[in-house]
């Protein structure tokens, strides 16, 4: 199979922000106990923090973490988080059934984040809680006043604010699961009078409203229209969520879900710009996609899990080969709208439907999705350019026309190039043909690929290696992708 990609250096979408490649930590799971920190471990640090799993998040340079959930922050009492440990109280927590023992919480996780080369994205609990609250932990986060929670901040330890500059309101705030679920009116009122008040505490801050939580949701277009319309001049971006995943084993139509992605994006945008004519506006909203990822692997598993105990293996999804690919489109989708979408959060980072499994007590590893997100993150930094694919397609599951290689190409700060490329056919390899307008003297010089004969394969704490990226030999004029691959292709002169 042949493929032509025709990038004009004229022809740009914009910058690329680097917190679209931001991840997600939720108090869930082994996410934060056995996950970021495990006192005891032999890799601890002083709070305890696990270091293994620290170099891998450093090597993915994530630039911003989501924190504390995700559902559980419906239900949290931010406050449980913060002082003397031995004082912290345990708590039913009813978003994953578990027991929440609260031995992390703002006051360890915005050090872990600095010790991990983040930042953090805090979300404030609209589900239980409100404006009080969250006007409350703006101030004890982020304000120098000698005032009564800046001043416990500092009784705590903390002399220098976190300057947490990012804060969604709320979480999925339009699902019947969620703690505190509102309509899009009881939502939309709420986040508003938040939003005010949190800005008045500290007018720097961005703030980002929930939109769906996800394309299926039966009030998806009306809830971010009746939510824009209260809030449009208080926030700064609109929230997006979704997860995909091969529930009908139906591997050529699985790897077209990025092609909903696609659509979620433009249409969001779409009732943003609807909403600013609406107002007469002149800002433009951006999106956060602060939850995305493949997310089915384990939901029957989960149903197995007894209630009541702290960090059960929830959520715990063994990626493979075919899940990799997914997410290398799925990252391509999100550069190819970097114009509009300004942060994007992989939901999560490490155990629960994580690029970075850990045994308790025992090893880290990569996951398959580890490598894709991997590359973009570190190579996928400057602009993204227009990147015209001419190819075949196939028709699969409810799609049409699904083409075979997604692609797009980076032209990255340094003044080199890089090419991200999934060839989707499971059969046929892919040679291109590459017109790079404005490039003339680049030449290839390297070729990464994320390729193999099973698609179903995943790394294990026993066999951490089954599934790795490998180099090709480059040669200019001849660049092929192997049949169901992932491949970053940098470019210099
Ligand atoms: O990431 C797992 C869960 O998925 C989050 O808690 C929630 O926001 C979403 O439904």
């Amino acid at each position: 199979m042949k493929a032509k990609i025709l990038a004009d250096r004229n022809k740009a979408i914009g910058p690329i922000s680097e917190r679209i490649y931001g991840s997600f930590i939720e108090h869930l799971g082994r996410a934060v106990y056995g996950g970021i920190y495990e006192p005891g471990h032999e890799t601890a640090d002083d709070m305890g923090f696990r270091q293994d799993v620290m170099k891998m998040i450093r090597e993915l340079k994530v630039p911003i973490v989501r924190y504390p959930g995700g559902n559980f922050v419906s239900g949290y009492n931010w406050e449980d988080g913060t002082g003397p440990k031995e004082k912290r109280p345990k708590r039913m927590e009813l978003a994953w059934m578990s027991v929440e023992t609260n031995e992390v919480g703002i006051d360890e996780f915005q050090e872990w984040a600095k010790r991990a080369g983040t930042d953090v994205m805090m979300a404030v609990n609209l589900g239980t809680r409100g404006p009080e609250e969250a006007r409350n932990l703006v101030e004890y986060c982020n304000s120098t006043t000698d005032t009564y929670y800046a001043n416990l901040r500092r009784k705590n330890g903390f002399e220098e604010p976190f300057n947490i500059k990012v804060w969604c309101l709320g979480n999925e705030m339009d699902g019947p699961w969620q703690i505190g679920h509102k309509t899009a009116y009881e939502y939309a009122r709420t986040a508003c009078e938040t939003a005010k008040v949190m800005k008045w505490v500290d007018p720097s801050i961005e703030l980002v409203a929930c939109g769906s939580s996800n394309v299926t949701m039966p009030t998806w277009g009306e809830w971010e229209r009746t939510v824009l319309r209260e809030c449009y001049n208080h926030v700064d971006y609109l929230s997006l969520h979704n997860y995909y995943g091969n529930r009908d084993n139906d591997t050529p139509a699985y790897l077209g879900q990025s092609l909903d992605m696609d659509r979620f994006i433009t249409v969001t945008a779409g009732i943003c710009d609807e909403i600013r004519e609406e107002l007469k506006s002149d800002k433009t909203l951006n999106l956060s996609f602060d939850e995305w990822n493949v997310w089915f692997h384990s939901n029957e598993q989960d149903k197995e899990i007894p209630k009541w105990q702290i960090a059960p293996p929830l959520l715990e999804d063994a990626y493979n080969l075919e899940d990799a690919l997914v997410v290398g489109c799925l990252l391509i989708t999100l550069l190819r709208h970097c114009d509009r979408v300004k942060m994007a959060c992989l939901a999560q980072l490490v155990n629960v439907i994580a690029p970075i499994m850990t045994e308790n007590g025992g090893k880290a590893w990569a996951q398959t999705i580890f490598y894709p997100f991997l590359d973009a993150s570190v190579n996928g930094r400057g602009t993204a350019l227009h990147t015209e694919v001419s190819c075949e397609s196939y028709a699969a599951g409810d799609k049409d026309a699904i083409p075979y290689v997604e692609s797009i190409l980076v032209d990255n700060e340094d003044g080199t190039l890089t090419l991200f490329a999934v060839n989707r056919s499971l059969e046929d390899s892919c040679e291109l043909e590459l017109q790079l307008e404005g490039y003339e003297g680049f030449r290839p010089v390297q070729h990464r690929v994320l390729t193999g004969k099973d698609l179903k394969a995943v790394n294990t704490a026993s066999d951490p290696e089954a599934v790795k990226p490998c180099e090709l030999p480059v040669k200019e004029g001849a660049i092929t992708l192997p049949a169901a691959s992932w491949n970053m292709i940098r470019f210099s002169r």
